[in-house]
């Protein structure tokens, strides 16, 4: 199917369930109500619904109105380490996480179970269901400092790197809902598992983005052909606390009344039946790489590409957006690709010099000069209007930093 294709397709789908949904008390239910459809997506449908000349006008133009007026939702970061938005960090809600844990808790004592980005279920499952083999396999070196060590512990980009044959009985995972990632993820599952063993897979609901049933009914076709039968499929079955950089984006929109809960997500039960020696399978360059920074607990991630021509400006750090927070979380948007520098709050900008940015990140990091730092990074001595570019980046940055910690509620923990 072509991309517009998909697109009206999905339009008519959400115009179907907002219309059926549209007797509720506010803007916050009719959002828990739609299978997983974004809470941007949804008042940009109540808007064409209220525009229609049809039945249900005047419903959704209250309900739009109440999500104008809602102040938006707001609540203390409580993850450590505080999720970046490239992370794709959600986590489940704790109806969720206890639901693995009943599924896990088939597995007996001495059985291995493999977490593969599933942070918050490995660390329930660790403390509930005693003598099993928890192995947390993530890419975050500090969520892993955090919550595994040891042989608990496996450090591993599901994208490029691959995991080691471990033999598990269950593994379950979360992998970022887009199909490059999903395949990766799964790949990686059928390593880590043995033949006849399962997998626990939150997948995209229906509601997601154009064309996501079309990609998970091939994603489950690609599951057969690398081993798996899908033996089971819940519908919504698990939900999510948004994330703090997703709070921020409502906060940039002014949509308020979302529940915090807003986001479901469908489980998949596979079987590993055969082990297969399936081709790694090819993801693309799409969001780039990144070089990540921790300041004071905030996340900044500055991306790895050349610089462009001439010396440190008053552009080291520029802002793409009145206010500079995006407002969405949706990575079709087109602005992503010219982010260089992203913090946790969604806060997006571009710089000439990202070398001399990540300079600046690792000098405030780790407490060092920053003119020496950057200095150091281009071996060579700064001219005088330089120095001064870089000194003016450090102190914004340090104002972006405090000013997230302050929206965290960091200092009140
Ligand atoms: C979507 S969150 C899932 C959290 C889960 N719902 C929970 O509550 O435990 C994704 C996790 O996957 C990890 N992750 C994202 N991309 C990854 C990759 N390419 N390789 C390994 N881990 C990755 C993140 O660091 C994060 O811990």
């Amino acid at each position: 199917m072509s991309e517009s294709g998909a697109e009206q397709e999905f339009e008519a789908a959400v115009e179907g369930w907002v219309t059926s949904a549209l007797d509720v008390a506010d803007f916050g239910d009719l959002v828990r109500a739609l299978p997983g459809v974004d809470p941007v997506v949804a008042l940009a449908t109540l808007d064409r619904l209220a525009q229609s000349d049809n039945a249900s006008a005047d419903a959704a133009r209250r309900l739009g109105a109440i999500a104008r007026s809602t102040v938006p939702t707001a609540r203390s970061t409580v993850e450590r380490p505080v999720p970046h938005p490239l992370e794709f960090y959600w986590r489940n809600d704790d109806a969720s996480l206890a639901h693995f844990c009943e599924l896990l808790s088939t597995y007996g004592l001495g059985s291995t179970i493999a977490y593969l980005g599933m942070p918050n279920v490995f660390q329930l499952a660790r403390a509930s269901l005693p003598g099993r083999h928890h192995v947390m396999i993530d890419r975050s070196i500090p969520r892993m400092n955090v919550l595994a060590t040891g042989e608990q512990a496996i450090r591993l980009d599901v994208l490029r790197e691959t995991p080691p044959p471990l033999g598990a009985d269950a593994v379950v995972t979360d992998p970022p809902w887009y199909p490059e990632h999903l395949r990766s993820f799964l790949w990686a599952a059928a390593r880590l598992l043995k033949c006849g063993a399962m997998l626990y897979a939150s997948l995209p609901p229906d509601g997601t983005r154009p064309g996501v049933v079309h990609e998970r009914a091939e994603l489950l076709e690609w599951a057969r052909h690398i081993g798996f039968e899908l033996m089971d499929y819940e519908v919504s079955a698990l939900r999510y606390v948004s994330s703090p950089f997703e709070l921020a984006s409502h906060r940039a929109a002014a949509i308020g009344g979302i529940p915090l809960d807003w986001r479901c997500g469908d489980l998949g039960v596979l079987r590993l039946v055969e082990k297969r020696d399936a081709p790694r399978p090819v993801v693309p360059e799409d969001e780039g790489r990144w070089l990540t920074f921790t300041i004071d607990e905030i996340p900044v991630w500055v991306r790895d590409r050349d610089p462009d021509d001439g010396p440190l400006t008053g552009q080291l750090l520029a802002s793409l957006l009145d206010g500079d927070v995006l407002a969405t979380v949706s990575r079709r948007d087109p602005r992503r690709a010219r982010i260089d520098v992203w913090t946790s709050l969604n806060r997006v900008y571009t710089t000439t010099h990202p070398a001399a940015v990540q300079a600046v990140c690792r000098a405030l990091a780790e407490r060092e000069d920053p003119v020496m730092a950057v200095a150091a990074e281009l071996e060579r001595a700064l001219s005088p209007e330089e120095e001064n570019a870089v000194v003016e980046t450090t102190a914004r940055l340090e104002r972006i930093v405090a000013e997230e910690r302050s929206i965290h509620r960091l200092d009140d923990t």
